[in-house]
């Protein structure tokens, strides 16, 4: 009801009385003060002005449930959405929440992470406010040697996303980085829970540099990390890319749903800035140097190796190398 409420003052030009919203929503005019009452608590704007009514002044730079979901209308994705300050990780909330049984394109976000989880151990570098930090379930009723193909398909929707609403083209590193002038801008981290023939749930949890300032990174990525303000020279509305980020991911995940991920790939090697490279994938404690040649059938890398040893790998890190 908030969010009808919300949406209702949204699509004012002046003011709209108490009287007005709790007629068009069929709910009282104590309910209507209630819900106004923690817009305005969450950052909204909202001037009350005695004898003509509510004005919607300011929307606040938030990732509030009620801004994604007037972008979010006709969209599976986003309608159950779990909204926090902070949290120590969008992937750990999102894992409780599925094992809780919440439904597929459940989104949970959060201003800021105490404890960002980055691939391979590392740390997400989350401050408050400028980046996103958010995590989708989904429960596809597949196996679990199939889960790397949701990883190639969020990278895929995302680079879509943020050349819609930016107008750059992003580079995609195998598996899921995305780039931007050769840094890194955003991360793709997917966990799963499953069983030997069934996956239970994933949860593919996406951190994207949208407005900081790269001087504020940690000084171990200060020379490999970029943001989206700094290439574009601008800020960016990082409620509108979410919102186009979850739609393009629920456009491929339907997709890889009914036609397999042969269309998903497709769409990956056209971002691509992997394959044709010479590249370094180190995986455990294999360093292996070749050139990235295909994407398997499965999502794994093809390389071909210095020493003619063509191999392929599902995980690990992929360092360009300029010959
Ligand atoms: C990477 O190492 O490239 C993956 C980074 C993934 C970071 C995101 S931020 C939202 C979600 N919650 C986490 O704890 N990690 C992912």
């Amino acid at each position: 009801m908030k969010c009808k409420v919300l949406a209702l003052l949204r699509s004012q030009q002046g003011p709209v009385s108490g009287e007005e919203i709790s007629l068009q929503l069929g709910v009282s005019r104590t309910a209507v003060w209630k819900h106004i009452q923690t817009l305005k608590e969450e950052g909204y704007e909202i001037i009350s002005q005695p004898g003509t009514g509510y004005l919607l002044k300011e929307v606040p730079d938030l990732l509030l449930p009620g801004e994604l979901a007037y972008f979010l209308s006709d969209s599976i994705f986003g309608q159950n959405i779990e909204y926090y300050r902070t949290l120590q990780s969008t992937n750990e909330q999102a894992k409780a929440a599925a094992d809780q049984g919440a439904p597929e394109g459940t989104l949970v976000v959060a201003e800021s992470q105490e404890e960002g989880k980055g691939r391979l151990g590392r740390q997400w570098f989350s401050p408050e406010g400028s980046g996103i930090y958010a995590t989708v379930v989904l429960r596809p009723p597949l196996k679990p040697e199939q889960a790397p193909g949701f990883t190639l398909m969020a990278a895929a929707a995302l680079a879509q996303a943020v050349q819609q609403v930016t107008g750059m083209a992003p580079g995609i590193k195998w598996p899921n980085d995305l780039l931007l002038a050769g840094k890194k801008f955003c991360g793709i981290l997917t966990e799963m829970k499953a069983e030997m023939d069934r996956i239970h749930y994933l949860v593919i949890g996406t951190g994207i540099n949208v407005n900081m300032d790269p001087q504020l990174f940690p000084a171990e990525f200060r020379d490999t990390a970029t943001s989206i303000k700094k290439e574009l020279g601008q800020e960016v509305s990082r409620i509108r890319l979410l919102s186009a980020y979850l739609k393009s991911m629920e456009t491929l995940y339907r997709i890889y749903l009914e036609q397999g991920l042969s269309p998903i790939i497709e769409e990956w090697k056209a971002w691509s800035i992997t394959l044709g490279q010479s590249v370094t994938l180190t995986s455990g404690h294999e360093v292996f140097r070749g050139r990235a040649i295909d994407i398997a059938g499965n999502g794994g890398l093809v390389v071909l190796g210095d020493n003619g040893e063509q191999k392929i790998f599902h995980s690990g890190e992929v360092t360009l190398r300029n010959k």
